[in-house]
């Protein structure tokens, strides 16, 4: 088996909690295959920038390094998170590009591409992961390296004229035409996929059956590949959750309550205000709630040196107190909002012991927490999810009660569905999502994107040879 090489802004770091679906996912990933995981090591240092630090941990080979503070902080608080992750989320509005940034980015893909050219070995398989590093694969064919490439996109892909309002985006999106096979999270991802490299770059396809294009002399394969995570491992850790001292110390304050749970960076395309403002109607529609139920938000901060993320933040702490000043008791809190991140175990206990999920962004790539929810549950007397139609999971969970995140109306009422329904109802919507769960594993996602990566860098390399 050729040595798995992932590239990603950021590794994850097994010692701690982690928040985003990238960290969890390729986490769980290169625990069960092992191989070598490369990124940068969230620092900033000048004198050290590019410079590698090598440890192993849980059979991950990690391989990290700091950026220089100006060139950094252009790359990911600037394009990469001021532009690409407002313009890929639907939030034009927020878009904030400037030049110099952009050219900084670039840099920045330039050195990730240096410091994997001194380490990669010939039969390698390369695997991107996500908008930080859209013209790093390019930028590895100009150094005339010839391993398998792929590149995932773990958010959503927004339609072409959308992408088109960035500016020099054939440049950079028409970067990824030298992967020789790009991923994305659901068919409409993929759809907007097509849209753009045959309507922007010109790209021919060639295969419908495997995904197969062409543009200017590249050939590439894109599909969808919906991310799953380890239901067995979720069950597990879900099982025993109920032992561990956090979750103890939650269920005896909670005493008789039902629980609603969020858990979410704390980020505007998560939706949590407009979840609040939900969850303020639903106490004022249904007033035999009041004191019976509370929703536990879970939300830990998030690229705190973007303007958005403080101004998100300042939002939440307003609407917490508002909400809860306006319908709390002495013995009882509506909202309890907790700007911390918790292990991965402890999450399992807390959405074990939850009613109700609720999972309403408006826009989402795919959404984990809507998956760790549901495997989390006790089988015998499972809760509901409530998910947003707009998140990537909204595909696949169909047995969820759905709901539009800007209607609030309608998160008040599936809020009330979900504590209402029968227990045949909860256990029946439960099994299905299971089902799906399990057809649709992070091991599936895993193996169908690195076989298809092996047959695609193979064809490449037939097709090269003279
Ligand atoms: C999302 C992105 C990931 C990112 C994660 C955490 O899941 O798709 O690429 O790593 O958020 O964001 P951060 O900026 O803290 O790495």
């Amino acid at each position: 088996m050729s040595r798995l090489v992932v590239v990603s802004n950021r590794v994850g770091d097994p010692r701690q909690a982690n928040t985003g679906g990238l960290a969890t996912a390729m986490l769980a990933a290169l625990r069960e295959r092992g191989g070598v995981w490369l990124g940068w090591n969230g620092r900033f240092d000048d004198a050290r920038a590019g410079t590698t630090q090598h440890y192993s941990d849980d059979g991950i080979e990690f391989v990290t390094f700091a950026l220089a503070r100006r060139q950094g902080q252009a790359y990911y608080n600037g394009f990469a998170n001021r532009v690409l992750w407002p313009l890929l989320h639907a939030r034009g509005d927020l878009v904030d590009y400037q030049r110099e940034e952009y050219s900084h980015y670039q840099d920045v893909n330039h050195l990730f591409a240096d410091v994997l050219q001194k380490r990669l070995q010939p039969g390698d398989t390369l695997w991107i992961h996500d908008y930080h590093l859209l013209p790093l694969a390019q930028r590895l064919r100009e150094r005339g390296l010839q391993q398998a490439i792929g590149f995932f996109l773990h958010t959503p892909l927004p339609g072409v004229d959308q992408l088109r309002a960035l500016p020099r985006h054939t440049e950079l999106i028409g970067a990824l035409a030298a992967c020789d096979l790009i991923g994305v999270q659901t068919d409409a991802d993929l759809h907007a996929l097509h849209d753009y490299v045959t309507r922007e770059l010109g790209a021919r396809l060639l295969d419908r059956e495997s995904g197969l294009y062409e543009s200017r002399g590249q050939r590439f394969q894109c599909d969808a590949f919906p991310i799953g995570i380890d239901v067995d491992s979720v069950q597990a850790a879900a099982a025993r959750a109920p032992r561990l001292p956090a979750v103890q110390r939650l269920r005896s304050s909670m005493g008789e309550r039902q629980m609603a749970i969020g858990v979410d960076r704390l980020d505007y395309s998560k939706g949590i205000p407009q979840r609040f403002r939900a969850f303020g109607e639903f106490l004022q529609r249904h007033p035999q709630r009041q004191r019976q139920v509370s929703l536990l938000q879970i939300a830990p901060p998030s690229r705190g040196d973007v303007r958005e993320y403080r101004l998100i933040r300042d939002e939440l702490n307003q609407l917490a107190g508002a909400i809860n000043g306006a319908w709390a008791d002495p013995d009882w809190v509506p909202i309890r909002y907790v700007n911390k991140s918790f292990a991965q175990s402890t999450l399992t206990g807390f959405y074990r012991m939850a009613r109700v999920g609720l999972v309403t962004p408006f826009r989402d790539g795919m959404n984990l927490v809507a998956k760790e929810f549901i495997a989390a549950q006790d089988p015998a007397d499972p809760g509901v999810l409530v998910l947003s139609q707009m998140a990537g999971a909204a595909r696949q969970l169909d047995s969820a009660l759905l709901v539009n995140p800007h209607d609030l109306t309608g998160v008040a009422h599936a809020v009330e569905t979900a504590l209402a329904m029968p227990q045949a109802e909860r256990q029946q919507r439960w099994t299905a999502a299971m089902d799906t769960l399990r057809r649709h594993s992070l091991e599936q996602w895993r193996q169908g994107f690195l076989d298809r990566l092996r047959d695609a860098g193979a064809a490449r390399r037939a097709t090269a040879r003279p």
